[in-house]
């Protein structure tokens, strides 16, 4: 069970204020009853909310897939840089929505932005081995020696040990698909470093069972599709 005003906030379309005042104005009904007051409880699967006769998308949780552009922070707020965040809208910033996983700032690809804590724990935790995939391009070739590396598992420069990652090669090598099962900071870059090479690009293609969806430009969002939300284990 869950307040009336909650339900009605987390759909970023009404501040609680706003939320009292609809109330108050007999303009919100649960079952086809003018609701009591902003805390009424009631079963978001079990009663039918209308607002001005229109039923609003009260998902307890949003899923918002961005294809981050390079230049941009994976955080919520930031004083003086430009943060994911802040290619969403009012109506999806006041959700209460972070970065699952963070992309460093010159990074580019998949980022998931939810407000299920659960979920992001679950797909960030080590012992889930969540596979992400990753084009990378560098400034040499990578070959099968780098390839073997990576799959023996690279000790980076400080002495931390990674999990084995596979490397994929594409082309004549200065590119390649890199899948890690975890995400250490500056994971890839490190890596790539322990072998004498450098990432001159890095964009994520997927996470899990969740994949870019290529037709988002750099810069736009669109909400997961209920399909994708139960198959990352969230909730649609
Ligand atoms: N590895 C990196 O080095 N950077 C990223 O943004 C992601 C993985």
């Amino acid at each position: 069970m869950e307040r009336l005003d909650k339900l009605l906030t987390s759909t970023g379309r009404w501040s609680r204020r706003e939320v009292r005042q609809l109330v108050k104005e007999g303009r919100v009904l649960v079952d086809g009853i003018p609701a009591t007051g902003p805390e009424q409880k009631l079963d978001p699967a079990l009663s039918r909310v209308l607002v001005d006769g229109e039923e609003p998308d009260i998902r307890e949780f949003t899923y918002v897939m961005l294809h981050k552009p390079p230049g941009i922070l994976s955080a919520t707020e930031d004083s003086r840089q430009k943060t994911v965040l802040d290619l969403l809208p009012p109506e999806l910033r006041r959700r209460g929505l972070f970065p699952v996983g963070r992309l460093d700032k010159d990074s580019e690809g998949l980022l998931l932005l939810t407000n299920d804590g659960a979920l992001a724990h679950r797909l960030l935790s080590p012992k889930r081995h969540v596979d992400k995939v990753y084009y990378i391009r560098t400034d040499r070739p990578m070959g099968l020696e780098d390839a073997a590396a990576f799959a023996a598992g690279i000790t980076l420069a400080d002495g931390t040990a990674c999990l084995p990652a596979r490397l994929e090669l594409l082309g004549d090598g200065r590119e390649a698909l890199v899948t890690l099962h975890e995400g250490k900071f500056h994971q890839i870059k490190r890596m790539t470093a322990s072998r004498k090479a450098a990432v001159c690009q890095l964009k994520r293609l997927s996470m899990g069972t969740l994949v870019l969806d290529e037709t988002l430009r750099p810069g736009e969002f669109r909400l997961l599709t209920r399909e994708e939300v139960s198959k990352i284990g969230g909730k649609p």
